[in-house]
């Protein structure tokens, strides 16, 4: 019969297995998957696992410091968090093809795994949080590919590491109820996908710091008003884009010219389809108004009300 606690049984023998005495190096982003991924690994092996957290610069606002607190603090994990903003930065400038984005940061995730594995002793496995369906969307022989997914996609050819994916044959739902029972608290585990590009994606086209911090100020605000009106567990996903769009506005007496940011808050089973979720107006009257009101150099605000397909969750 299969069940959770079966699953996690089977899943520890087989790392135990698999790992042996070696050191295994996790890859943590911060997301619900890797999250779910380290703790299985700590479950099975303890301090055979080395957690490694790259803060790319383009996570949410106030990420990082809840990684550290929670499993380096709370789970008690070894994690060691690099800061790598200027390098993933630096090779992005000038970058506006949306694959191109994810493969460079996909690749440069493994350069800096491997220069810090390099500084640890016999690291050998490399652990992620791919789930069934990242191994779908990114295509095998059989289906078209969609879009590279960082973490099936670009790796570079001349990857050290043997890979260990426990949930590759898992949905989201599944990932999270292994969660729970693994005993991450729920407020994490129920925390939206949160993609591996981070905000990489969500600035389209070329990403400059001021417009991360546009991107990073406005999805702030979004999920406060989220979690305000008591619609995170309703919602898939709600984050913020910036497209490239400057549009004239009127702010007291001035006219202005400046971004458009666009909402995406989407419901959806597994990420494979999805509708957009139908907040109220008095909702997304307020967030409106906050994002105009408190982050710089936004003018106007669009809800994306397109379903997927046609679009995809993500503009990029
Ligand atoms: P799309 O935009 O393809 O997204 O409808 C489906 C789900 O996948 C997430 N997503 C990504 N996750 N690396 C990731 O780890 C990526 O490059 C990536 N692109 C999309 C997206 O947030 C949604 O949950």
């Amino acid at each position: 019969e299969w069940t959770m606690e079966n699953f996690i049984d089977i899943e520890v023998e087989k790392i135990r297995e698999t790992v042996g005495g070696k050191q295994v190096l996790c890859a943590m982003s911060g997301g619900v998957d890797s999250s779910v991924t380290a703790v299985l690994l700590h479950r099975a092996i303890g301090d055979q696992l080395t957690c490694i957290f790259v803060d790319h610069g383009l996570l949410r606002k106030g990420e990082a410091d809840m990684v550290m607190e929670q499993f380096g603090e709370g789970f008690n994990m070894n994690i060691i968090k690099i800061d790598a903003q200027e390098r993933f930065l630096s090779k992005l400038a000038g970058v506006s093809d949306p694959e191109q984005k994810r493969k460079i940061i996909g690749n440069e995730f493994i350069y800096v795994f491997d220069d810090e594995a390099s500084k640890l002793e016999g690291i050998d496995y490399l652990a992620q949080g791919t789930l069934y369906t990242d191994i779908i969307e990114s295509g095998t022989e059989t289906a078209t590919t969609i879009k590279s997914h960082h973490n099936v996609g670009g790796l570079p050819e001349d990857m050290q590491f043997e890979l260990i994916e426990p949930l590759n044959t898992l949905f989201k739902d599944e990932v999270r109820e292994l969660g729970v029972e693994l005993g991450i608290p729920e407020h994490l585990v129920w925390r939206q996908p949160f993609p591996g590009p981070g905000l990489g994606i969500r600035v389209l086209g070329e990403i400059t710091p001021e417009k991360l911090e546009i991107v990073r100020e406005s999805d702030w605000i979004l999920r406060d008003e989220i979690r305000k009106a008591g619609l995170e567990r309703d919602i898939w996903q709600y984050f913020t884009v910036l497209p490239n769009i400057r549009s004239v506005g009127v702010t007291g007496d001035y006219r202005t010219y400046d971004y458009t940011i666009g909402i995406r808050a989407v419901t959806s089973i597994d990420g494979m389809t999805s509708e957009f979720a139908r907040i109220d107006w008095e909702v997304l009257e307020k967030i409106s108004k906050r994002l105009v009101n408190e982050s710089k150099h936004i003018n106007r605000v669009v809800y994306d009300i397109t379903s997927k397909p046609p679009a995809t969750i993500e503009w990029e």
